[in-house]
């Protein structure tokens, strides 16, 4: 991936370390992503998960909802688009405390099994109901992200659902949709291909009895090779079945680039012929930086500079390590680091292990600039953990 240019001014953030998020950048995909809809009448929705960010959401006016996997997004999503939107609620946990308030939330209610769809069968309201199919065929080695992993908990396999159908067809009266979610950062549409040509080889004309179908989300509309292979496939479904609806909900295309995480030298020290930069910040605020063991972008890095440094986070964690960077100007105590392309996944998942305060959040409106949106202090750690 390409270095991309730091749209602030570091100093008109107060402190350090500090989630920056460039809405001009949410703005941009949102638009691209908007095209894409006109041009193939596909719905699409943005998946909270990635960046459950208020400002994040209300920026994304231009699509037709929000795709969520809890009660929480979905009142987030909610709140964003003040009622005025759609959204589809799919989760393996859906609880029976929590029905309710969920289907009133949900336009679109995705079961993740037979067994969950049964059991809330006589609850079912107006909503249109559909069902997670797993394809079975995996583009994602990693078996933690793959969600057709063997044992997969995530949807049904293809031949259970066309066994259900020729044993009890009624089953699926009230099952309007079919949705699948198997990609990654796929570049590729040949994976969604793949996946529909084997749903349409297991269910065949059982395809007919749907009156959506739902794509999921994993794709790097941005990066792939070939956006006409995308258009024909919907021409293809729009042509061959019967669905009034064909939706995509995207999450880390819409929000991975807007994001960066400025922090501050604290330490430096040199250990085994390395020198060693102690951030402010550390992985638990890129929480996948240890859990993949990847390196982020940093602005600035390029393999021709001369002044190396490993950047480590200041938790006590022996790994809670960024990589090797290489600057052209030495670093000092006070020097400013910055990651990039760091919008996805990571205030999400961000955590306070070791007391460790979380970063400020930052959104940089198009006409006013930089704005706090968020400081975390040692109340909300003190009210977490019960002080
Ligand atoms: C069901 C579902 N839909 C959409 C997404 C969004 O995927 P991405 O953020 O990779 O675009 C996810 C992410 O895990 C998902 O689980």
């Amino acid at each position: 991936m390409s270095p991309i240019e730091v749209p602030f001014r570091v100093e008109q953030l107060d402190r350090t370390p500090a989630f920056v998020y460039n809405l001009g950048e949410v703005k941009n995909r949102t638009t691209f992503l908007s095209e894409i809809k006109n041009k193939s009448n596909c719905k699409v929705f943005y998946s909270t998960k990635p960046l459950p960010l208020l400002r994040i959401l209300e920026e994304m006016e231009s699509l037709e909802g929000f795709s969520v996997s809890s009660l929480f997004e979905a009142r987030l999503a909610q709140k964003a688009c003040k009622n005025r939107k759609e959204i589809h609620f799919v989760s393996p946990g859906i609880r029976n405390d929590q029905w309710e308030d969920i289907s009133t939330a949900a336009s679109y209610l995705t079961f993740n099994s037979l067994e969950q769809f049964s059991y809330f069968e006589s609850k079912l309201g107006k909503q249109s109901y559909g069902i997670r199919v797993n394809p079975e065929i995996s583009f994602i080695e990693d078996p933690r992200y793959n969600p057709c992993r063997e044992f997969s908990k995530l949807g049904v396999p293809i031949s259970q659902i066309n066994n259900k159908i020729s044993t009890d067809s009624d089953f699926f009266k009230k099952i309007e949709g079919i949705h699948f979610h198997t990609n990654f950062e796929s570049k590729d549409f040949s994976h969604l291909a793949e996946t529909l040509s084997r749903l349409e080889i297991g269910l065949a004309d059982q395809l007919k009895r749907f009156k959506w179908i739902n794509l999921g989300g994993g794709y790097c509309f941005d990066e792939s090779k070939d956006l006409s292979l995308f258009f024909g496939l919907i021409d293809e479904l729009n042509h061959s079945y019967d669905f009034g609806e064909i939706i995509i909900e995207p999450g880390n295309f819409l929000v991975r680039d807007c994001g960066f995480l400025v922090s501050s030298v604290i330490d430096l020290f040199r250990r085994d012929g390395k020198y060693i930069a102690v951030l402010d910040t550390t992985v638990n605020h890129l929480p996948e930086v240890f859990e993949y063991q990847y390196e982020p972008d940093v602005w600035g890095d390029a393999c021709s500079n001369k002044n190396e440094y490993i950047l480590a986070g200041s938790s006590c964690l022996a790994g809670d390590v960024f990589g090797v960077y290489r600057f052209e100007d030495e670093l000092a105590l006070g020097s400013k680091v910055i990651f990039e392309k760091v919008g996805s996944y990571s205030l999400a998942k961000a955590h306070m292990f070791n007391g460790i305060n979380l970063p400020d959040v930052y959104c940089l409106e198009e006409d006013t600039g930089l704005k706090r949106v968020k400081s975390f202090t040692l109340e909300h750690y003190m009210h977490y953990y019960g002080g």
